[in-house]
């Protein structure tokens, strides 16, 4: 008998697998890409690895024609095509039992009469107990509309269960936005309702830079100014923005990742150790970061921007930002964002952060790295350590998840001639168990109701206070630089760095 049927169990045994309680998932934006390509996979994902409750609803609400019977095919397919674990019939009959879904506009109160019906029915036939979350994966102009139907139609709470509301980002386009935004989510729902999702921080290797930082003894003592040179954190991407030109124009790689992904990543890295892993101590000590880090002084020589051009990706010819489908030829809106970013703690000061994220680079890589500062005094012949870098830790957050070290080893032979080498750490090679999907993860935390990976608003509009004067800098520029697909961005971008005597990392 495995752990988890066992009704003996102890609850607190933390080898337990955390499975949610019985609940609904109300589905808004089930049509679009990032419902077909990740939620409903983890979905299936979690239910196949036992995690959901045997009686889960799955709701779709959208102005599609559909009858239940077609969307739970197109669940099915959805799931099939994207699922990371095996495809079992069982599984997937026990959750299209619970599938549902309702047609009707966002602001038509019939469909939302017949949406309080449904979630009455479920509770009453799947026994989701008054326990629904609505996840909102709809554009944020539409946000308001649905926040205020769920307020209206009295579904916000319930005497029985518990009401969570889920947001995926952008969390607004700039500061004024995100508050206003807020303003209208927390009319209807508690501050502890709101779940903001940030895929990134559901990522196993994302939550590893707590354990890697805090779990060992190694590495906290030159994680700071006196020993780190500057850390770089690199968002790559192969593909070009695809068929989402209706949300990325106007967005651009900066509010994109950076406000986001990236900020949190640096925020990871650079904070203080929690008192705890609960929500309000990692974000206590996430927000002194975002508080305390600054935009550059001189806007001009420590940002880049740049928008991709044609070339050859991947082995394939493919087109520029300009002539993919939907894209207006005046667009300034960049593919590529750099900038430099100082946080102004005891610890970090003097140690900048570089940032840098962008579509159609040379390949898929997310990454941190630390550069660590040169030994003060080399006792070696200055031809035996020309091809000595600086000592280097670099978490890879995806793919080939793990860290790496680079440090200098003696070449062998009768010189002393020093070369940089590499001691890895691969996931794959260290633990048999594969890594969820994030949203797996994040999917799951919400149904129970656990907080810290979903950032609170404060976080939010702190990196959208980082990240104003930048854009409202790049605004003001009459023209956009380009770079050439598969490359590595613009030259802008190495010049940034080759001010500070510095270089990007060829990942
Ligand atoms: C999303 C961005 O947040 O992250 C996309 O909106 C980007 O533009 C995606 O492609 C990348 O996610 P991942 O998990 O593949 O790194």
């Amino acid at each position: 008998m495995s752990l988890v049927d066992n009704p003996l169990r102890d609850p607190k045994d933390r080898r337990l697998p955390r499975i949610a309680g019985p609940c609904s998932l109300i589905l808004f934006g089930v049509t679009g890409d990032l419902a077909k390509k990740k939620l409903v996979p983890a979905i299936y994902d979690l239910a196949n690895r036992g995690l959901l409750p045997p009686g889960f609803a799955l709701v779709g609400f959208a102005r599609h024609d559909f009858g239940t019977a077609k969307f739970a095919n197109m669940i099915k397919q959805a799931a099939k095509d994207g699922a990371r674990t095996p495809w079992s019939e069982t599984v997937w009959k026990q959750l299209a039992a619970g599938i549902r879904f309702v047609p009707g506009e966002f602001d038509d109160d019939e469909a939302w009469e017949q949406l309080g019906k449904t979630m009455a029915e479920l509770d009453e036939q799947q026994g989701t107990g008054g326990n629904h979350a609505f996840y909102l994966s709809i554009p944020p102009g539409l946000f308001p509309v649905v926040v205020s139907q769920i307020k209206k139609h009295g579904l916000a709470e319930s005497s029985e269960g518990w009401r969570r509301v889920v947001i995926e980002k952008p969390f607004g386009h700039d500061l004024k936005s995100a508050e206003e935004l807020n303003r209208i989510v927390g009319e209807v729902f508690p501050r502890r309702s709101v779940f903001r999702i940030d895929h990134y921080l559901g990522k196993e290797t994302v939550q590893n830079i707590l354990a890697f930082r805090f779990a060992n003894g190694m590495f906290e003592p030159i994680w700071n100014n006196h020993y780190v040179d500057h850390v770089q954190i690199t968002m790559a991407e192969d593909i070009g923005i695809g068929s989402r030109a209706g949300y990325y124009d106007g967005i651009g790689a900066a509010r994109d990742v950076i406000q986001n992904h990236l900020l949190q990543l640096m925020a990871l890295i650079a904070m203080e150790e929690p008192v705890s892993f609960n929500a309000s101590s990692l974000r206590i000590e996430k927000q002194k970061i975002l508080a305390n880090a600054r935009p550059p002084a001189r806007m001009d020589l420590h940002t880049a921007r740049a928008q991709y051009v044609g070339g050859w990706a991947g082995g394939e010819q493919v087109l520029g930002y300009k002539e993919e489908q939907g894209i207006p030829q005046s667009s300034m809106t960049e593919t590529y964002a750099a900038m430099r970013i100082d946080v102004l703690t005891r610890r970090w000061a003097g140690t900048p952060f570089y940032l840098r994220a962008g579509k159609r680079l040379g390949r898929r890589v997310t990454e941190v790295a630390v550069v660590f500062k040169r030994a003060p005094h080399q006792p070696f012949n200055k031809n035996d350590i020309e091809e000595l870098g600086q000592n280097a830790l670099v978490m890879r957050i995806q793919p080939d998840e793990g860290v790496t070290l680079r440090f200098g080893a003696k070449v062998p032979g009768t010189t002393m001639e020093i070369r940089d080498v590499n001691m890895d750490f691969a996931y794959g090679g260290a633990f048999v168990e594969s890594s969820p999907e994030a949203y797996e993860r994040l999917i799951l935390d919400v149904l129970l109701g656990d907080p810290p990976l979903f950032p609170q608003h404060e976080e939010v509009e702190l990196s959208w206070k980082i990240l104003d004067p930048v854009i409202a800098h790049w605004d003001k520029q009459k023209d956009i630089d380009t770079y050439s697909s598969g490359t590595w961005g613009p030259e802008s971008a190495d010049k940034m760095l080759a001010r500070d005597g510095r270089t990007w990392r060829r990942p």
